[in-house]
């Protein structure tokens, strides 16, 4: 969907929408619709895979076990709730925090597209691998973890879902490091619209060779994907069972 064929105007808009839709069998388990909380002009927007219990109960993102960790790692960057947005790759729990089939992420997928649309910010923090593969497909979660990635205007930061670092203390301190690099992020994307809009003032990237971003090929409405049949087998990193541990 393009930025032009949009039906919403606001980010509140498109909550309203979410909190009425039945575009997937999602509609028919979930308590509430969670659409996403936060700042609606927000520089770093963080994008989980699907409500869990808790938030499904209380209709808000991150507000569980994962959540906590999550409010702690902001703490350390530092930001608060209030300054990003928080929202999730389809907005329904899948019951049994079973993975959404993709059938149900691409029906949600327009509500994620336009919250980012809205939005616009300037850093995409994935929380796990699922919602890394939305955006990076061919990304591989033990690899690219903590990368700053440029998927056009925006950077993408992939981290390890937090669900994944309360059940592995190895992958909790990878994923503190890797949201301490969350300011560097916003940096580089700085840099990288700097350099878009003047090819002769072109500033000097301050991310280190092996951390340079990837130059992405495709323009940014491209970047979204709807089906997962090019994801990976998973790896041994641990977060394969990510979705069932909230
Ligand atoms: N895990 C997610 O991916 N999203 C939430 O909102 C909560 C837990
Ligand atoms: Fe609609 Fe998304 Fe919920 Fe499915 S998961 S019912 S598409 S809001």
């Amino acid at each position: 969907m393009s930025e032009q064929q949009s039906p919403w105007s606001s980010v509140d808009q498109i909550a309203n929408q979410v909190l009425s839709c039945t575009k997937c069998v999602l509609a028919e388990t979930r308590t509430q619709a969670v659409p996403g909380a936060g700042s609606s002009s927000a520089a770093v927007m963080f994008i989980g895979e699907g409500p869990g219990k808790n938030e499904d109960e209380q209709g808000l993102p991150f507000i569980g076990r994962a959540g906590k960790l999550l409010d702690s790692l902001l703490e350390q960057v530092p930001l608060l709730r209030d300054d990003v947005y928080i929202t999730n790759v389809v907005k329904c729990r899948p019951p049994g925090n079973r993975d959404p089939e993709p059938d149900e992420v691409a029906a949600c997928l327009p509500y994620l597209q336009a919250q980012i649309e809205l939005i616009d910010p300037r850093v995409i923090v994935t929380l796990g691998r699922h919602s890394m593969l939305r955006f990076y497909p061919q990304g591989k979660i033990s690899n690219d973890h903590g990368r700053i990635i440029n998927i056009g205007k925006r950077v993408l930061l992939p981290v390890y879902h937090p669900a994944a670092a309360l059940r592995n203390p190895r992958l909790n301190e990878t994923l503190k490091q890797d949201m301490k690099r969350i300011p560097e992020a916003v940096r580089e994307s700085l840099l990288l619209n700097a350099n878009a809009g003047n090819g002769r003032n072109r500033v000097q990237s301050a991310v280190q060779k092996d951390s340079s971003p990837i130059l992405a090929d495709e323009p940014d409405t491209t970047f979204l994907t709807g089906s997962s049949d090019n994801e990976e087998p998973e790896d041994s990193s641990g977060e394969q069972d990510q979705m069932t541990l909230f």
